[in-house]
């Protein structure tokens, strides 16, 4: 296999397969663990409505503007962050350094990404064992316990998951990924909706559209609008330059706008469906969704223990999160590698081999963690959530931040005009756009950073 995974266009950058390549991919990197697993556990923690309320603001107002600006900042720059930033900024190391930091997130979030992935790939060898059928709420939960405190379980499955996305990078089946996604994608769409139609069929399924989407505000604190905050950006795939690498291999007369906003809306649709299949299972028998990062092991198995033919789609659910996390993980990864071989002037295979041994050996430290499982001791920090937070509401706001400063104020208004409008004259959306990136943005994640931080100070 070539070790450049991309056709060579006639200006020597590679460039997707089709069209449809640049939006798979980048689809195929924005839904996953996030959507799915991340997502409900959230909403459930910040008590619903008000909180998917301030999300929903956050990914129009600052999430997708964001991935329009990664995106241009790449097609315009033709190459990976921290070269993209130099080149546009004409050799600010400042703007290196911003690269450098999304690598970082990059680097840390896969690390605790692929433990989380590493466990439904072990929910997939469960489900095989038809572990569900017949279990009450209890045991469930009982198994979930025993796979976070069997250390070289969770260890083995975390560095099965790396080893895959590994693979795939080195050998670059780019090409193979892009067919996947093709097929996976609308299956788990698909697959997702069906289950809501029979979530929709409990009693408790009212309860749980009330839970989502009437705004009471009895649980959101100021930490929880950061957590909107930072998931918009974590869940679209935007705030670490990730997307600069993709945008710079897409085609010049490609749609930058069409395709951030279709992206955007399947997005946020699959996180609202998975929302609303888990929770009335949840509420059916009367559990809260308040405890955290379990909450998919718990609610899944449980709809499963009760639809007919459970252990069937048991498998078919862990199988499509399982790829659906695989191919965010192929693009995270990507990011670290590709800004690698481009700084650091190393060769392929090596930057890959080191980024991927090195995130399996940090994320152990998350496989470790002490999950807090309500009912059940444990003890230590959480190191999974600890990170989880700083690459989430720290520094993909941040880096976001310095995405928009830099598309809005750094390159040139022409370069951002041309490349907002390559496809189709937009001119009003182009100001309303620019109007966003250089005051809305910026001024929504600094106040919102304050804000969280100073009442944690209780200032
Ligand atoms: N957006 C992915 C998800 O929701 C996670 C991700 C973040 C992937 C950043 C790539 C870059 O699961």
């Amino acid at each position: 296999m070539a070790s450049n995974p991309f056709e060579r266009a006639s200006s020597g950058r590679s460039q997707w397969q089709s069209r449809a390549g640049f939006i798979l991919a980048a689809a195929g990197a924005a839904i996953g663990l996030g959507n799915i697993w991340k997502f409900p556990f959230i909403t459930g923690q910040n008590g619903g409505g008000l909180f998917v309320l301030i999300y929903l603001a956050c990914i129009a107002l600052v999430g997708l503007p964001v991935m329009v600006s990664e995106i241009i900042i790449g097609r315009a720059a033709q190459k990976s962050p921290v070269a993209a930033y130099n080149g546009l900024s004409g050799g600010k190391t400042i703007w290196s350094l911003v690269g450098w930091v999304g690598v970082t997130a990059g680097f840390i979030l896969l690390s605790y990404y692929s433990v989380v992935a590493g466990w439904s790939m072990n929910y997939i060898g469960l489900a095989l064992q038809d572990s569900f059928t017949g279990r009450d709420p209890k045991e469930i939960t009982g198994l979930f316990v025993g796979l976070v405190q069997d250390l070289p379980r969770s260890i083995l499955w975390h560095g099965v998951f790396m080893g895959l996305t590994t693979a795939i990078v080195l050998i670059g089946v780019r090409r193979g990924i892009e067919t996947g996604v093709r097929i996976m994608m609308p299956l788990l769409l698909v697959f997702m909706v069906g289950l809501m139609v029979y979530a929709g069929t409990l009693p408790s399924f009212t309860t749980a559209l009330d839970f989502v989407f009437s705004p009471h505000s009895d649980r959101l604190t100021a930490g929880g609008v950061l957590e909107a905050l930072g998931h918009s950006f974590f869940t679209l795939s935007v705030g670490l330059g990730g997307l600069i690498t993709y945008g710079s291999y897409l085609n010049r007369n490609d749609d930058i706008v069409a395709a951030s906003t279709a992206i955007t809306v399947l997005d946020t649709f699959v996180a609202l469906v998975a929302c609303l299949v888990m929770f009335p299972f949840l509420f059916a028998v009367g559990a809260e969704p308040t405890n955290g990062p379990p909450l998919i092991f718990i609610a899944m198995p449980i709809a499963f223990s009760q639809i007919p033919g459970g252990a069937l789609w048991g498998i078919v659910f862990f199988g499509l999160l399982f790829f659906a996390a695989l191919t965010s993980a192929i693009s995270l990864l990507e990011v670290v590698v590709s800004t690698l071989i481009d700084q650091l002037k190393i060769g392929r295979k090596l930057a890959t081999v080191v980024s991927g041994g090195g995130i399996f050996l940090y994320g152990i430290l998350s496989a470790k963690s002490d999950l807090q499982i309500p009912g059940i001791e444990a003890t230590g920090p959480d190191f999974l959530q600890q990170m989880d937070f700083f690459v989430s509401n720290v520094f993909l706001p941040l880096g976001g931040l310095a995405i928009t400063i830099f598309a809005g104020w750094v390159i040139p208004r022409s370069t951002s005009y041309e490349e907002f409008n390559s496809a189709k004259q937009r001119d009003r959306l182009y100001r309303g756009w620019l109007f966003l990136v250089r005051y809305v943005v910026p001024l929504a994640i600094v106040t919102i950073f304050l804000y969280s931080v100073l009442h944690n100070l209780q200032l």
